[in-house]
């Protein structure tokens, strides 16, 4: 016997040993479409409601039926028009939140757990978080530049940078390198907080000065020199 045929006698004997049991799974099988389509119906139910009671005349969820009697535009004129009811604003907001966490990513960095700041909060948010820590104790070990890196490693980004000098002066080396926009929040120290003093001077990368309490605090990474800022 060839190999051929060996694979096709045990081809047609599996076969054999299957036919018998076929009319019996059919069998079992009803049941299950009873089951899923019951799911079915109880899944749409809510949504079939929802869309029933928005064209019925009826303005009570709790008296709307399934079949309204008669059909009617009428809330959705109020729902769009009432000014004490904002609806399209209150989407709008909606929208916005969902986009801005969906599109935000933060990277947060601290020596330690216990120094890491706003962490439920940013949680709340629902935005992106990533954490480093330089002992490990929470998040990735090392520094959050290196979460930049990786970030900007991964796609155009626009980079958003406060805290330390060091770790901002890497962000901007870091967005420059990836030919990505940079915007940095100094935190100087201000005497007098409204451009008199000049104790809160920094360099321009063009040349000269700016204050950061006048000028700033937010900068545009690239227009500043940073080996000349403390
Ligand atoms: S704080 Fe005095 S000039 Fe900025």
């Amino acid at each position: 016997m060839t190999t051929f045929e060996q694979t096709e006698t045990l081809a047609g004997t599996r076969v054999a040993e299957a036919a018998p049991h076929e009319p019996r799974r059919r069998g079992d099988l009803w049941w299950r479409y009873l089951v899923s389509l019951l799911a079915i119906a109880f899944a749409l139910f809510p949504a079939v409601y929802v869309v029933s009671a928005a064209f019925n005349p009826v303005p009570s969820l709790s008296t709307a039926s399934i079949v309204p009697e008669g059909i009617t535009l009428e809330n959705f004129r109020k729902i769009l028009s009432d000014p004490r009811e904002p609806y399209p604003n209150w989407y709008l907001n909606t929208m916005l939140i969902a986009t801005v966490t969906a599109v935000v990513t933060v990277l947060l960095g601290a020596r330690s757990a216990g120094e890491l700041m706003a962490v439920p909060a940013f949680r709340a948010l629902g935005v992106s978080l990533r954490i480093a820590t330089d002992d490990g104790s929470e998040g990735q070990r090392g520094l959050v530049t290196e979460l930049l890196g990786a970030e900007l490693a991964a796609g155009p980004a626009r980079v958003y940078a406060c805290g330390p000098t060091p770790m901002m002066r890497r962000a901007a080396e870091l967005a420059a390198a990836a030919a990505q926009p940079c915007l940095a929040s100094l935190e100087n120290r201000m005497a007098c907080g409204f451009g008199v003093c000049l104790g809160c001077a920094v360099p321009r990368a063009g040349g000269g000065y700016a204050l950061v309490c006048r000028d700033g605090p937010v900068f545009a990474a690239d227009g500043l020199r940073w080996e000349g800022l403390p």
